[in-house]
């Protein structure tokens, strides 16, 4: 399977991808890695992986389908067998998520559908939430609202700020993302509308 990964900042979620496939713990080939971003820690992560890297800035572009539309026919340039949002902070249109049916994933940093859009370990806590966690899902043109792939429980602890739940939150995404995409590269998950199940192998 050819991914292609998609990521605006930090990239910490692209190296535990990196690392995975380097202990040979996951068989995906990371065709290049594409940024919003020309500044984005991500792509220096994947240079210095011999990954090669893309930059489509959102200031090129007038409207967010014309901006959707230079990303599809970049993506579809690399022939990419799934797309794999990684701290990409963007939400995608039709004129993009049309175009790759079930083969865009994404994760986020709480169990959807709760805490949906940004600073959601913030909201997390400021809501007094005693659980959260992370959440692997299919893209739609929703604001994270696609079909539920996998999800990791992380418990909100006294006195937990943004940052140190974030913390914990983070080091679980890592398990988790490497973890859906094994199973995705063994052809071992089906969806059937918003029902996403795993095949025992
Ligand atoms: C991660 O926590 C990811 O779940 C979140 O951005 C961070 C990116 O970190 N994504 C979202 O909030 C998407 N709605 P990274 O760049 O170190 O992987």
């Amino acid at each position: 399977m050819r991914i292609v990964v998609l990521a605006s900042g930090r990239g910490s979620n692209l190296q535990a991808i990196i690392d995975s496939v380097k202990k040979g713990a996951l068989e995906v080939e990371i065709g290049a890695v594409v940024s919003d971003k020309g500044s984005a820690q991500a792509l220096e992560r994947a240079v210095k992986n011999n990954i090669p890297t893309r930059i489509l800035p959102a200031e090129n572009y007038t409207t967010r389908a014309e901006y959707d539309r230079a990303l599809a026919q970049l993506i579809t340039g690399l022939n990419a067998d799934l797309v794999v949002l990684a701290g990409f902070m963007r939400l995608l249109g039709n004129d993009f998520i049309s175009k790759f049916p079930n083969r865009i994933i994404n994760i986020h940093p709480s169990l959807l559908p709760a805490f949906p859009g940004l600073d959601a370990q913030k909201q997390a806590v400021e809501y007094g939430a005693k659980v959260s966690g992370c959440t692997v899902h299919f893209v739609d043109e929703g604001m994270d609202t696609g079909p539920i792939i996998a999800q990791k429980c992380v418990p909100v602890i006294e006195g937990d700020t943004t940052e140190t739940l974030s913390a914990r939150i983070l080091q679980e995404e890592h398990r988790l993302y490497a973890a859906v995409l094994a199973l995705l590269g063994k052809g071992l998950i089906e969806t059937d509308g918003r029902k996403v199940t795993i095949k025992r192998s």
